[in-house]
């Protein structure tokens, strides 16, 4: 037995102290594959930082896809989860708690809304929202029951669950996940003629659910007064207009919201992500009464969602964005990154085009969407002290948390420049 002991704990001191190497190789035999993550292993962050297991320090141009814009380990994000965590984690929404009442009062009037349905991931606020407007559209708007369709826009990324892989058109996220969830019409974005006669052509429409800006394809900006008169054409139509914020939201293209360039009220809000700095999954879907009422005891819940620590954390992570302006920053050298960037690509072989906004930024890259070239700029970018990782094909996302200084942004610009001379032919 003592033995045992003394063997399991030798066991538990290596496992302590992996090298980069050891941690692929454990993720690669006990994980599934679902992921191809950079060959780099993190065990710390601070800021806009991050260190691998070997001490090698880096600039985080990631952000966890958008979630830690705060910045990692914002200590008043970890303070408030610390404390919430020593004083109650869990109840389940069986009961009350009473950091949840405040959280959603703080986060309602915040972004504007009646109400706040709290949830955990990202995808499970899609899958809430969509629920919702179906709701809405049998007992609000009068649509025949199973009739209702929602709108979504070609290349879009909700999430990955089944209903949301049924109207993406990712073949790596669809293929043999069949049979689809039906209700979605599909058209091309940034097209508003599309949406006025799928509006026209189709009396059983129910939603639109859009983007403000299509991260994951690839960082698409659409055309200025896209969404307000995308919003305007769902008014005409009786059909609530959902944003997906989920990464946009939250000061990274340099608004609290996207939607706030075009001064957009969306009827349904979804966001997660960086609602928690990245510290702990939360998200939510936030409505006016007059929607969100039409969920009733019963319709909708999630053992976690909503629970003491996520509670807590939310409002810290807001309060965060608000109290250091990081709109602002983000708007500001999210401007700097780009003309930045543009000098350099006037002259280069190798980059083709720079868009985003805010801090939520891509660099086109001058090769065939299926060659491996942003990915190998993504590993030399790893050896030269940034993190980032290429979207689609010949695309690399740029989206440092957006607590980053000037200083820091102007070295990050040196080591893409640099980095991306070593690829120039
Ligand atoms: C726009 C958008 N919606 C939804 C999601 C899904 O969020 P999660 O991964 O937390 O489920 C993502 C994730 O990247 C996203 O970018």
């Amino acid at each position: 037995m003592v033995i045992l002991l003394i063997k399991n704990k030798i066991k538990m001191a290596v496992l302590d102290q992996l090298t980069s190497q050891e941690a692929i190789d454990l993720e690669n035999k006990y994980g599934a594959h679902n992921y191809h993550p950079l060959p780099v292993v993190l065990n710390r962050g601070e800021g806009v930082y991050v260190w691998d297991v070997e001490g090698k320090k880096y600039y985080d141009f990631l952000s966890a896809y958008s979630a830690v814009n705060q910045g990692h380990c914002h200590p008043k994000i970890v303070d408030a989860m610390t404390k919430q965590a020593q004083t109650l984690s869990l109840t389940s929404r069986a009961f009350y708690n009473d950091v949840l009442g405040k959280y959603e009062k703080f986060a309602s009037e915040y972004f504007n809304f009646d109400k706040l349905l709290p949830m955990n991931t990202g995808a499970e606020a899609v899958e809430t929202a969509l629920k919702i407007c179906r709701k809405w559209a049998y007992e609000v708007k009068g649509i025949a029951e199973n009739k209702a369709e929602i709108i979504v826009c070609e290349n879009n990324f909700h999430g990955r669950t089944t209903t949301i892989i049924s109207f993406s058109n990712d073949p790596v996220a669809r293929k043999n996940f069949g049979p689809y969830t039906d209700g979605f019409i599909k058209i091309e974005y940034d097209n508003l003629q599309a949406l006025e006669s799928a509006l026209e052509n189709n009396k059983n429409v129910a939603g639109f659910l859009v983007e403000p800006i299509q991260g994951e394809a690839g960082v698409y900006v659409p055309t200025d007064g896209y969404l307000s008169q995308a919003k305007a054409l769902c008014e005409k139509h009786n059909v609530l207009f959902i944003a997906d914020e989920v990464q946009t939201g939250i000061a990274r293209t340099g608004q609290l919201l996207a939607v706030n360039h075009e001064n957009v009220k969306p009827d349904v809000l979804i966001l997660g992500k960086a609602l928690s700095g990245g510290a702990y999954p939360v998200s939510a879907v936030l409505a006016d009464d007059a929607i969100m009422n039409v969920i009733k005891p019963g319709n909708h819940g999630s053992t976690f969602g909503g629970n003491p620590i996520a509670a807590a954390v939310a409002i810290a992570a807001l309060e965060v964005v608000r109290d250091e302006d990081l709109a602002n920053n983000a708007e500001t050298l999210g401007q700097l990154f780009r003309s930045e960037l543009s000098k350099f690509i006037e002259t280069s072989t190798i980059a083709n085009l720079v868009r985003g906004k805010g801090l939520l930024n891509a660099v086109v890259i001058n090769d065939d969407e299926d060659s491996d070239t942003a990915w190998n700029i993504c590993m030399a970018l790893r050896d030269n002290g940034l993190l980032a990782k290429p979207t689609h094909g010949n695309i690399i996302r740029f989206a440092p948390p957006l607590v980053i200084t000037k200083e820091q942004l102007l070295d990050c610009v040196s080591i893409i420049t640099k980095t991306l001379k070593e690829f120039e032919v």
